[in-house]
């Protein structure tokens, strides 16, 4: 009996490994996306479904973030993590909710940093820095600066991001360095526009994922994702975990990707 227990009790432990053995090395023998994006949606309708408030239901996403995050690193060959946290659009929302969505890159120091500096990830985020409280800037800041020297994978939180906003600025910086003549008008093409983005120092995404049924882009790398693999779930965020996150790489590796060609 003890002997059953103590076997049931290692398999139980072990579940996460084994479910690892049978997707990491299957996985790692196809095409990884060197740059996955993700629009984290459904957080609010997740909640919505148990009756409780909203922001409940962004609390769980944190899980999330966690569980993708890892999974993603373990992996071990995708370069970047995208995650649409709030988008420029997103200050239509009631104030409580901004207020509680700012309040998460500090929530989010206090549970995750020293796993994120073990796993030698580099923090980053993408988006309009203007206009965020500065508190929430205080908490980005010290993410950046503890995982600066970090060589591993790059996790990007687009916050205060809009794709229409960066491409407009963009085209003023670039207004303003013809204008200087630092730049030629004729040399502008698309990797000197690329250069301008906020984006510049990474690979365009290979996979978009898009959780919680919504079958749209909402301002989102509009023009990064020209040729990305698009890949959508009907499950909501707080509810989207490790074992997604793999069934999504594994359709992409099945994608036959042309960019045009035959
Ligand atoms: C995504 O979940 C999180 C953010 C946009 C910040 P939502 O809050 O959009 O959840 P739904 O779409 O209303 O269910
Ligand atoms: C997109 O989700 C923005 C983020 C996930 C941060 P939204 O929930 O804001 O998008 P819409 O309003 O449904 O298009
Ligand atoms: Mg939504």
């Amino acid at each position: 009996m003890i002997q059953r227990l103590k076997k049931w009790l290692v398999g139980y432990q072990s579940a996460p490994g084994t479910d690892d053995e049978k997707w990491i090395p299957r996985l790692q023998e196809g095409p990884i996306p060197k740059h996955v994006a993700i629009i984290m949606d459904g957080n609010g309708r997740w909640a919505k479904k148990r009756g409780m408030p909203r922001v409940a239901g962004h609390r769980a996403g944190m899980k999330s973030v966690r569980n993708v995050t890892r999974a993603a690193d373990d992996l071990g060959e995708i370069e970047a993590l995208t995650l649409y946290s709030f988008s420029t659009e997103n200050w239509k929302r009631p104030k409580d909710e901004v207020n509680f969505l700012m309040s998460l890159p500090e929530e989010f120091i206090r549970t995750d940093l020293d796993e994120l500096v073990e796993r030698n990830i580099q923090v980053r985020m993408l988006g309009n820095k203007e206009g965020l409280p500065a508190h929430t800037l205080e908490a980005i800041g010290k993410f950046e600066e503890a995982t600066a020297d970090n060589t591993g994978m790059i996790l990007n939180f687009a916050m205060n991001y809009g794709s229409r906003f960066e491409i407009i600025e963009a085209t003023r910086r670039i207004i303003d360095e013809v204008k200087s003549g630092k730049l030629d008008r004729d040399d502008v093409d698309e990797n000197v526009f690329n250069e301008f983005l906020l984006t510049a120092t990474l690979p365009e995404p290979d996979l978009m994922i898009r959780t919680s049924g919504e079958v749209r882009i909402s301002n989102f790398m509009l023009w990064q994702l020209a040729y990305s693999e698009l890949w959508f779930t009907d499950v909501h965020w707080p509810d989207f975990g490790r074992e997604k996150f793999f069934e999504a790489i594994q359709d992409f590796q099945r994608r036959s990707r042309r960019y045009g060609a035959v």
